[in-house]
C-alpha cells in the first residue's frame, strides 16, 4: 500500500504522470536505511500544510537572516526528500529538454544523502516512514513539524493538483482526506503521528493559523528550538521576507518559473499558483454545507483526546 495506491483509488488521474509504484518502495526503503546527522533540521508536513513557508522561515533564522543565501531555488538548498519516488524520469525529461536535470530532482535521495553538513532536508513523510535512525532519535535531530486545518489543506490541494494537470473535482479532493485504509494518506495518522510526539525535546509542532496570526511568535519560538538568536533588525527583516506579498514574487519559492513551463507545454492551464491565496477559513466559501458536516465529524471523532484542535 502506498501513496500512490490511494491516489489512484480515490482521483481520476493518469497514473502514467506518476512514478512506478515499485520506483516508490524502492525509494523508500532507501529512505528508511538513510544515515541521519545530528545537525539535519527536517521540515514535516502532510501537503498544502504551509511546509514552503516553513522551509524558508527555517533556513532564514538558520542562516542568521542572510537573504543573500537564500537567492538560491528553495529544492536545491532545501530538497523534498522523497521527490524522485513521486516523478517520473520521462516526466522530468520533457520539461527540462535539453538542460541538465538536477540532481535533487532526479534522484533526490542520492542528493540529500551527499550533502554538506547542516542539511535541510523537506519530507510529506509520516513518521513512520522517515528514516529509522530519525524515527529512533539516535541522534537528537530537529524536526519541525507544520500541520493546517485540513478543510484549507484541502481547498490548497485542489489548486495545487492542476499544476499536474489532475483533474480531480473538490469533493473527490475531499473524499482523498477521509481515506482511511492507506499507510501514507490516512489524514489523521499522519498529523497525529508527528503531533503526539511534540513534547519530545528534539520536535517542535506549529500551525499554519499560528503563523497567519502572530507570525513575529513563531519566528521567536523557532528561533528558541533552534538555538539561534535575532536581532530586532532581523526579525523585521524576516518578517518582510516571509510576508505573503513577498513569498509570492519571490523567484526562489514561488516555482513560477516551473509552472510557467508546464503551462508553455499545455500541461496546466489557469492561473494556478503555488503561493495562492494565504488564507484561514477559506473553506466556509468553498464547502457545501453537506462537506462541512462531514469534515466536522471526521474531525470529532479523530482528534478527541488528543489535544489538537483547528
Ligand atoms: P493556499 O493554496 O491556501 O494559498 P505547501 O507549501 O505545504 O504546499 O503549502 C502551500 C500553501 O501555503 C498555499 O496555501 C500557500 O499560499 C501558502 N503560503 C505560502 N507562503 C505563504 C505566506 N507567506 N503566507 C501565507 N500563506 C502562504
Amino acid at each position: 500500500k502506498c501513496y500512490i495506491d490511494n491516489i489512484v483509488k480515490h482521483s481520476t488521474i493518469d497514473l502514467d504522470k506518476m512514478a512506478e509504484p515499485e520506483t516508490y518502495k524502492l525509494f523508500l526503503d532507501k529512505i528508511r536505511k538513510m544515515e541521519v546527522r545530528a545537525d539535519d533540521i527536517w521540515v514535516c508536513s502532510f501537503p498544502k500544510s504551509g511546509t514552503t513557508w516553513t522551509q524558508e522561515m527555517v533556513w532564514c533564522i538558520s542562516n542568521d537572516v542572510n537573504l543573500q543565501s537564500a537567492q538560491e531555488i528553495l529544492p536545491k538548498r532545501f530538497p523534498f526528500l522523497e521527490f524522485s519516488a513521486l516523478n517520473k524520469v520521462s516526466d522530468l525529461v520533457s520539461l527540462f529538454g535539453d538542460e541538465e536535470i538536477p540532481r535533487y530532482l532526479l534522484d533526490s535521495v542520492d542528493y540529500v544523502n551527499n550533502l554538506p553538513s547542516p542539511r535541510f532536508i523537506k519530507t510529506h513523510l509520516p513518521f513512520k516512514l522517515l528514516p529509522i535512525k530519525l524515527q529512533q532519535n539516535t541522534t537528537n535531530t530537529k524536526i519541525i513539524h507544520i500541520t493546517r486545518n485540513p478543510r484549507d489543506a484541502a481547498i490548497s490541494f485542489y489548486y495545487f493538483a492542476k499544476l499536474f494537470g489532475l483533474k480531480n473535482d473538490f469533493e473527490q479532493m475531499c473524499e482523498m482526506f477521509f481515506c482511511e485504509d492507506d499507510s501514507f494518506s490516512f489524514y489523521w495518522d499522519h498529523v497525529l503521528g508527528y503531533w503526539n510526539k511534540r513534547n519530545n525535546q528534539n520536535i517542535l509542532s506549529l500551525k499554519y493559523e499560528d503563523m497567519i496570526k502572530d507570525l513575529r511568535s513563531v519566528i521567536n519560538e523557532t528561533t528558541r528550538f533552534l538555538g539561534k538568536n535575532l536581532t530586532e533588525n532581523q526579525i523585521e527583516k524576516l518578517l518582510d521576507h516571509l510576508s505573503f506579498q513577498s513569498m509570492k514574487k519571490n523567484y526562489y519559492v514561488n516555482y513560477d518559473a516551473v509552472i510557467e513551463k508546464r503551462k508553455e507545454q499545455n500541461l496546466i492551464s489557469g492561473d494556478t499558483l503555488l503561493v495562492r491565496c494565504g488564507k484561514v477559513g477559506q473553506w466556509k466559501e468553498f464547502m457545501s454545507p453537506e462537506m462541512i458536516e462531514k469534515f466536522e465529524k471526521w474531525e470529532r471523532t479523530n482528534l478527541a483526546g488528543t489535544g489538537l484542535s483547528f
